[in-house]
């Protein structure tokens, strides 16, 4: 059976679980640069994916409270090849929306770059709604954009 864990928020996530999350990203984004890096675990909060004992999959989500609505950042997901297909990374997504609610922040934002049907599709079946950043920054042109109001 599959349990998706909170491990902690900002500079609360451990060395250990960190290690392990840095280990499923290596897998996940082969040949990437590692993203996941010590500033995220400073200021994100982190959720994994046990089966079996073994941790199969993960989730970042930063939160942006300084902006108007306040949002989550859904910045990093990872679902070991053998255990995608499954609804694992719907199942992380809501988690992270419960979380959301309880910090009194009600918008999700996250990406897709623009290959990656999985991860875009996922997000499509959970209601989320493509939409173009504001901000120049946040708006790059390999990505989708998709956000979702929770307090609907
Ligand atoms: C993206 C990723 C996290 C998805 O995890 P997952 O647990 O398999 O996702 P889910 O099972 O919850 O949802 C996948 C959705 O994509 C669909 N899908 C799967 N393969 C697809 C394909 N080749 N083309 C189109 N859609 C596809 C599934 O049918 C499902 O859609 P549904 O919700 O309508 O049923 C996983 O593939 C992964 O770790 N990829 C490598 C890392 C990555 O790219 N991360 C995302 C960017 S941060």
């Amino acid at each position: 059976m599959y349990q998706i864990k909170y491990v902690g928020g900002p500079g609360e996530t451990s060395d250990l679980e960190m290690a392990y999350i840095h280990r499923m990203e290596k897998i996940c984004f082969e040949g990437e640069k590692p993203y996941a890096y010590v500033n995220k675990q400073e200021r994100c909060h982190w959720w994994v994916i046990v089966y079996e004992g073994e941790r199969v999959g993960f989730s970042g989500l930063e939160l942006f409270k300084t902006w108007n609505p306040k949002f989550g950042f859904i910045f990093l997901t990872g679902v070991l090849p053998a255990h995608r297909n499954q609804g694992l990374k719907k199942r992380l997504v809501r988690a992270m929306e419960k979380k959301l609610r309880t910090l009194d922040v009600y918008r999700m934002v996250s990406y897709a770059s623009y290959d990656n049907l999985p991860s875009a599709n996922s997000l499509i079946s959970l209601g989320y709604k493509l939409y173009q950043p504001s901000d120049p920054d946040w708006g790059t042109k390999w990505a989708y954009f998709f956000r979702k109001d929770l307090w609907q």
